[in-house]
């Protein structure tokens, strides 16, 4: 049986985790005249200050476990949930993913399949629902390898071992490993596929590049009957790193790319997720276009699009929580003295409450320069202004906060300005990231986490007022050197 690791970005959602409530015994009640009379000024709020544990108790019970309690709950997790979905908008690229798969299978021949696309194009879902189909499993060694969770790259070979249980002996080296994989391919074996997924990782300069050349070169090896795919997000990674490759007609790999969701499909993924959770009615489908138009606007990636569905959901639930602690007093009694619930409104998503989320994860594009404006602050002015250098002057276009991080150190001692670490950076990257200016796509790790800029140049010039700035950290370009 495979092991395949999903590296599925799953969230652990912690409210889900709400203690139930105690059971509210109906308690004597306190005549409101007599609190009013006893100590305040305000009979109002002695009446509601004197009742407020108790209301909120109630509240509390309305909504956390009620049917609509269970919906908002339910619609979350059908945001959150990776598994055991369908993927709409991928039908397309799951039949010739299949159809290539089946087709070397069948010759028993080897193949090599490079996979391009923008983060949250589905790339990963797709390939791993389709090798947890049983004909795959069966016919399939699968070692799937997240290149962000390799510590060294000489580690690699270590990892497809270890992923295809070839025995090795304690404390091989990287050359141990690599030779163990290559005596498994050129023996008796089932037919393998190798999944080398965000492979970007492993592309830069040097000794790295030569590992992967050679890993590519691995389906070659005369009856390897090796399948062997690279994900990763540039589009053009085999024509820029793997040159080689593409000479060797043999070895040419296959590419097939991902391209980001159209609003359609956005909708499409959403509808589906909520139908087969039973919530259909809770995100009514004018707000689902919303989000969906805004998204597929931006950059069309459905893990961003689920997480702001997602958070849509949690203030919806707030708002209506809210409301429940606003009840009636009066009316409340009465509901305490019967123990009875009062009638409630079906929940539903409001316009306003996808507005509001989206604003604050894009900023709104007709008052971005209101937003910023003059108190732009200088840390902030400063990131925004490194990650142009980067953009404009550095090879290497695949940022990470951990490059950006290492290059905004330097520009800070430039300007004799105290900088500050890793993690408070990542703080600042995210601040930025409320604006709409920089989008991160998260990685296992915060170093990993990649950066891309959301704004044109021009758009980043008016909004942070300081010409001067921009042009003095552009001219720092000997920063960049590693
Ligand atoms: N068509 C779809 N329908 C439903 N859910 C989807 C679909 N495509 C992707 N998802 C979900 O969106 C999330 C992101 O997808 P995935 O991890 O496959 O993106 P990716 O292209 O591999 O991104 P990255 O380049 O960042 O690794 C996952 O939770 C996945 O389950
Ligand atoms: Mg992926």
């Amino acid at each position: 049986m495979p092991r395949v690791t999903r590296s599925c970005k799953t969230k652990t959602d912690t409210k889900e985790n709400l203690a139930e409530p105690k059971k509210l015994t109906p308690k004597k009640r306190k005549s409101p005249e007599k609190s009013n009379s006893e100590n305040s000024s305000s009979p109002k709020s002695a009446c509601s200050n004197s009742l407020s544990p108790f209301r909120d108790q109630f509240a509390s019970k309305l909504m956390l476990d009620t049917p609509e309690c269970n919906k908002f709950r339910s619609a979350r997790r059908a945001l959150a949930d990776n598994s055991d979905f369908n993927l709409p908008g991928r039908e397309k690229e799951f039949e010739e993913l299949s159809e290539y798969l089946n087709d070397i299978i069948s010759r028993e021949a080897y193949g090599s399949l490079y996979i391009s696309g923008a983060p949250g194009t589905g790339k990963t879902a797709t390939l791993l629902k389709i090798i947890s189909m049983e004909k795959f499993m069966t016919k399939l060694s699968i070692g799937y390898v997240n290149c962000t969770s390799i510590s060294t790259i000489g580690s690699i070979y270590k990892r497809i071992c270890n992923e295809l249980n070839l025995k090795l002996k304690s404390g091989s080296s990287e050359k141990d490993c690599l030779a163990a994989l290559e005596h498994y391919l050129s023996s008796k074996h089932k037919m393998t596929l190798i999944i080398l997924d965000e492979m970007d990782q492993l592309c830069s300069t040097g000794k790295k590049q030569d590992i992967l050349y050679h890993i590519f070169e691995l389906p070659a090896i005369p009856k390897s009957k090796l399948i062997l795919v690279g994900i990763a997000n540039a589009l053009d990674l085999t024509d820029r790193l793997l040159v080689r490759l593409q000479s060797k007609c043999e070895l040419k790999p296959k590419v097939m790319h991902f391209s980001a969701y159209t609003k359609a499909q956005i909708v499409e993924i959403f509808k589906n997720r909520f139908e087969e959770s039973g919530v259909s009615d809770l995100f009514p489908p004018a707000a689902i276009q919303l989000l969906a138009a805004k998204v597929s606007a931006v950059s069309g990636d459905i893990r961003r699009a689920l997480s702001i569905g997602k958070r849509v959901i949690e203030l919806a639930e707030l708002e209506k929580k809210k409301k429940c602690t606003k009840i009636d007093l009066s009316k409340l009694e009465t509901l305490i003295e019967v123990d009875e619930k009062p009638p409630v409104e079906e929940p539903k998503v409001q316009l306003k409450e996808v507005v509001t989320v989206l604003n604050t994860v894009y900023g709104n594009a007709q008052t971005l320069s209101y937003d910023v404006d003059d108190s732009f602050p200088l840390l902030q002015k400063l990131l925004i202004c490194t990650l142009l250098l980067i953009i404009k002057h550095d090879k290497n276009k695949n940022i990470t906060v951990g490059r950006l991080h290492d290059v905004y150190k330097k520009v800070c001692k430039n300007r004799n300005i105290n900088s500050i670490d890793l993690s408070e950076f990542l703080n600042l990257c995210l601040l930025v990231e409320t604006h709409g200016i920089v989008r991160l796509t998260k990685k296992k790790e915060p170093r990993f986490h990649q950066v891309q800029l959301q704004w044109d140049e021009d758009e980043v010039y008016s909004a942070l007022k300081d010409k001067q700035m921009i042009t003095n950290v552009l001219n720092d370009k000997h920063l960049l050197s590693r």
